[in-house]
């Protein structure tokens, strides 16, 4: 059996890649489990948990990561008779671990909770961190807090009821590690990505390095601090512009994502920054997993540039991005060119 331990502060949880064991969450000595998943994964796997305790379904998707639901839960919970020494159990993707998470970081002014990581996204993202919350009409993940799990389980074997674009869409997520922390990871990438299906030993070990790397991060910059920890945004401050932009429901994150990373890598290259050859090379992890390159209707770039200088890490006409320097190392630049951006979105 082989945990990776993640450490945030003074917390300190297993990150299991591999079966989920019922025994494991029956030691925990918790006075009840109380599951919240959602109805496609309670559908695929519920039979899975169905013995541990009660569920509370709430329906697939973005949405739900509302008030409405947050509440929701919370009077389930209270209606179940949850008390100080309940564990909450989150069984699904990243919808569903931000959002059970954030009840129990709520409920009774925090109890603990678990996470069975069922999307690739959330097995090697969002599961690992704790950070939780919901969206609102404001914007996305405008409410919540920071919770560590005490376990989480990664099962690879839950990804074959995975919809197919979720999965490619994740491995956006995957490359990003890559550039952003461990080259070598991005070359074995490139090597095995033929052979990268789900049920593979290599699909395994990329979700097993995802992990080590995001687990590494978190224990340096827990509570997002110091800096080390927006590492992880390379790609993501022209990827949120182009979801805010189309709203949410064209794009995945991944494919977002993936659009992002070409775009900032270009940027770095242009600033003579980062290495020259870095978007080509995306272009053609994004092509092997037929992700997007591109911002599909020049129309999106207006929006994208207001979404990206109202953004609270940019001032005035500068953008904050994480950019590559090379390959398996990003610097956070505070203050990039809004004009150099504009230009680079025409272009791609
Ligand atoms: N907390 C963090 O650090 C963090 C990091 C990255 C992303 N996120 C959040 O994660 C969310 C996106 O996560 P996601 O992509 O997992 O979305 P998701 O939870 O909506 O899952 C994607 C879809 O796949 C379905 N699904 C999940 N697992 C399945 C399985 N094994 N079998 C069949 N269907 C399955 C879900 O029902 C949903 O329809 C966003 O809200 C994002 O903000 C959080
Ligand atoms: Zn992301």
């Amino acid at each position: 059996v082989t945990a990776i331990w993640a450490k945030a502060g003074a917390e300190r949880y297993a990150v299991r890649v591999e079966k989920f064991d019922v025994a494991a969450v029956q030691a925990i000595d918790a006075s009840g489990v109380m599951l919240i998943s959602d109805e496609n994964v309670w559908n695929a796997h519920g039979s899975e948990f169905r013995g541990l305790g009660p569920c509370c379904i709430v329906p697939p998707g973005e949405k739900s990561k509302c008030v409405a639901q947050w509440e929701r839960c919370l009077e389930w919970l209270a209606g179940q008779g949850a008390d100080r020494r309940s564990l909450v159990l989150a069984v699904g993707g990243g919808v569903v671990g931000d959002l059970a998470g954030f009840v129990a970081a709520t409920y009774m002014r925090g109890i603990r909770w678990a996470n069975v990581a069922t999307s690739l996204l959330a097995q090697l993202d969002a599961a690992i961190g704790g950070k939780t919350g919901i969206d609102t009409a404001h914007g996305k993940n405008l409410v919540g807090a920071f919770h560590q799990p005490v376990a989480v389980w990664c099962n690879p074997e839950h990804l074959r009821s995975l919809p197919e674009r979720h999965f490619r869409a994740a491995m956006a997520e995957a490359i990003k590690y890559g550039v952003a922390l461990d080259a070598g990871f991005l070359n074995w990438q490139e090597e095995v990505r033929g052979r990268l299906t789900v049920g593979s030993p290599q699909l395994t070990r990329l979700i097993k390095t995802c992990v080590r790397l995001k687990t590494r991060i978190v224990a340096q910059d827990p509570m997002e601090r110091s800096g080390r920890r927006a590492l992880l945004n390379f790609g993501h401050t022209v990827g949120h512009a182009l979801e805010t932009a189309l709203g949410y429901d064209e794009l995945l994150h991944g494919e977002a994502v993936m659009v992002g990373m070409i775009a900032e890598s270009e940027i770095a290259a242009q600033l003579g920054l980062g290495p020259k050859e870095l978007p080509s090379r995306l272009r053609d992890l994004a092509d092997s997993w037929e992700l997007p390159h591109k911002i599909a209707s020049a129309r999106l770039i207006s929006p994208m540039m207001e979404a990206m200088t109202r953004d609270k890490k940019g001032t005035g006409k500068r953008i904050a991005m994480t950019l590559p320097t090379e390959v398996g190392s990003c610097v956070l630049v505070p203050d990039v060119d809004a004009e150099a951006v504009q230009r680079v979105l025409r272009g791609i």
